[in-house]
């Protein structure tokens, strides 16, 4: 039996391949490679020294998803194939409401075709909108979402809520993700946005590198002790791991549907990730205060003590592995 990774070359999918590998799981892989690199494949084989089944495919392919569901027997699916960058879901809303909810939506009605009912799904922080109260727990309000990306997000959990309400036979887990940034400590896996980022950490790395001049950090004004903003920032390592731990328990519980925030409990400001990036490498990261950013929240981070109770999941990497893991990947 296998678990099915749509999206499995991408930033959170291969760290996720890598850890399901490690851990005895058969993956299958299936990436359109539209924001990954074939190469990933590779890398991914030489970390864990294991292989496994890929098809280069869009998991909008209804036709072809059903071929993959024919031809191997899966046991669960974690769809890391959702378009992620919230800039551009502003301008280009339907291609992300397709992508992100059709997709979604086909490969939910293909699993339960075949009678494959359990799903692990990729959410974000980003669908508590502004946040209720300081630390985020689960059971805070969603929604008030500011763009087509977080909608998405909030769209989809309903959507998985309503399939729960319909057939209590599915097996879902909901992974709300904080701010995943770092790397594979081997350097072969990683991040690479495409084009200028828009990310806090990729930018820090790229200005480290000297390719871009200076981060403008985006308002010095927020009620935070530096006036910077806060974010609660997860080793994609540790991200990683919470997928296998949330797949445990869908094998060995009741059928349910779980909600678990993915963050350290932790939140750094811009200035934090600026001087923490600088002492880990010893690398310059000049920077400019520069206007708030549209959208932006003072402060963010997830009370994480629901996954640690009922996951046996806490991060335990510390910002200086963010730091250098990042770093060294992009190096
Ligand atoms: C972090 C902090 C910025 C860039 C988004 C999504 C979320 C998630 C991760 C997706 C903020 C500041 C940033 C820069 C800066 N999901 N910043 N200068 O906005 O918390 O979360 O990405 O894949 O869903 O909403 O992350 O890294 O963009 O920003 O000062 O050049 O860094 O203002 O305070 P964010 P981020």
């Amino acid at each position: 039996m296998a678990v099915l990774l749509p999206g499995g070359a991408g930033f959170i999918g291969s760290h996720t391949a890598v850890e399901l590998l490690n851990s005895g799981k058969e993956i299958i892989i299936l990436d359109n490679f539209s924001n990954s690199k074939p190469n990933v494949l590779d890398a991914i084989k030489k970390i864990t020294g294991k292989e496994f089944k890929f098809y280069e495919m869009d998991y909008l392919n209804r036709d072809g998803l059903e071929k993959v569901f024919q031809e191997n027997k899966i046991e669960a699916v974690m769809n890391f194939a959702g378009y992620k960058a919230v800039g551009e879901s502003v301008k280009k809303p339907i291609e992300y409401y397709t992508n992100n909810i059709s997709g979604a939506l086909v490969l939910l009605d293909v699993m339960k075709k075949y009678n494959c009912k359990k799903f692990i799904f990729s959410s974000s922080a980003t669908v508590y909108g502004e946040p209720e109260k300081i630390p985020l727990t689960e059971d805070c309000k969603t929604g008030g979402t500011t763009n087509p990306y977080g909608t998405t997000k909030l769209f989809i959990e309903q959507i998985l809520k309503d399939i729960y309400a319909s057939d209590s036979t599915w097996d879902i887990c909901i992974l709300r993700y904080f701010n995943p940034v770092g790397a594979h400590e081997s350097g072969l896996i990683g991040e690479e946005p495409q084009g200028i980022p828009n990310n806090l950490m990729p930018y820090i790395v790229r200005v480290a590198k000297g390719e871009l001049k200076e981060l403008s950090v985006f308002g010095d004004d927020y009620n935070t002790p530096d006036g910077t903003g806060v974010r609660d920032y997860i080793h994609v390592v540790d991200l990683a791991k919470g997928h296998v731990l949330a797949l445990d328990k869908l094998d060995k519980e009741q059928k349910g549907l779980y909600i678990y925030n993915l963050g350290t409990g932790t939140g750094y400001s811009v200035l934090d990730m600026v001087k923490a990036f600088e002492k880990a490498t010893g690398k310059k990261v000049p920077y400019k205060i520069a206007p708030r950013r549209d959208g932006d929240i003072a402060i963010c981070y997830a009370e994480p003590t629901k996954a640690k109770k009922e996951l046996g999941w806490e991060a335990t990497k510390t910002l200086e592995d963010m730091c250098l893991d990042a770093w060294n990947y992009i190096k």
